[in-house]
């Protein structure tokens, strides 16, 4: 892990064009950030999902037209706070289903178990460490229908043809039959979007900032913070909110544990984030061109996000 995160930023700093990517954002600290950026008003996804999943929980289970028991496989589950609505309702529903969250952290799933069973007693939770795909293969063994969950917007941090991968990844291992609710942050006001990324807390100026800590923690570097600034930019014509980091002097950082001097020219940015926005049409034309069958779009009263329900239909590709 640590190796491929030495070698993944020696890739991106050495580029003619330097990037970071957004998915080492989230060590400890990291992490902790992020959780303050959801809990921002400009961050209006958490709350959209949150209403989703409260006021619609019944539908989406309804559309999944399931046999009893089922799975709920659920990637990245990280706090599992927005799962939380859907689960309570299934619980008081009676409904039997086992909850398999998946996240990379060990601590982050032991407290989400503990606290599930704490406040919804009766729920059957198998917590899984790992790789997705490992957990996912065993999956298709069981003798259940499985809905996968992968929410929150994270497909959003994948380009076109990283998330095609991905999707299809998917597809290939789930069963037939079984389902996959997906949350895509749509296409909206611009003023919406930059403010929600651009905030004027400077949050997401410090999640940004982290990354660079963090390659000074654990690799030895010496990037000077003061030295960086953080800008980030909606484009509405393709949907792309891109983040970077900026270098505010010519500086030279050095990073001890790859041996390596890395130059800065004055205002030479860092690409650190992509979060793409959707058009509802992309959404469906995506499932088709992963294979999936669209099933619905459950959306927010003000239509800022959806979470969206495919199913595996066919086994080809
Ligand atoms: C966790 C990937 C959904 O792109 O909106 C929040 C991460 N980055 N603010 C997103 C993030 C800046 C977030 N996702």
């Amino acid at each position: 892990m640590d190796n491929t995160f030495a070698q993944d930023v020696l890739k991106g700093l050495t580029s003619n064009s330097k990037y970071l990517s957004s998915k080492y954002f989230y060590d400890d600290i990291g992490s902790r950030i992020f959780q303050e950026i959801m809990e921002m008003p400009e961050y209006y996804l958490t709350n959209a999902e949150f209403e989703i999943l409260s006021l619609q929980s019944k539908q989406i289970v309804e559309a999944l037209q399931f046999s009893t028991p089922f799975n709920i496989v659920e990637l990245g589950a990280g706090d599992g706070f927005k799962t939380f609505k859907l689960l309570e309702y299934l619980v008081n529903q009676k409904i039997e289903f086992n909850y398999i969250p998946i996240d990379i952290s060990q601590e982050a799933i032991d407290v989400l178990s503990d606290r599930l069973t704490k406040r919804l007693p009766g729920i059957v939770v198998k917590p899984k460490v790992g790789d997705y795909f490992e957990i996912l293969k065993q999956n298709r063994q069981s003798d259940y229908p499985s809905l996968l969950l992968f929410l929150g917007g994270n497909i959003g941090n994948y380009n076109t043809e990283k998330a095609i991968e991905l999707l299809e990844l998917f597809h290939s291992n789930m069963k037939l039959g079984d389902k996959l609710l997906i949350g895509f942050d749509i296409k909206k006001n611009p003023v919406i979007i930059h403010n929600a990324y651009y905030d004027p807390h400077g949050i997401t100026k410090r999640f940004n900032l982290n990354l660079l800590l963090r390659i000074n923690r654990e690799l030895g570097a010496d990037f000077k913070i003061d030295d960086f600034d953080f800008y980030c930019h909606y484009n509405p014509l393709n949907g792309e909110v891109r983040s970077y980091l900026v270098s505010l002097r010519i500086q030279t950082v050095h990073i001890k544990s790859l041996d390596k001097h890395i130059h800065f020219d004055q205002n030479e940015i860092i690409w650190t984030e992509l979060s793409k926005k959707y058009g509802l049409d992309e959404i469906v034309s995506l499932s088709k061109r992963t294979n999936f069958t669209f099933i619905n779009h459950f959306l927010d009263c003000k239509h800022y996000f959806t979470d969206t329900l495919w199913e595996k239909s066919q086994n080809n590709k």
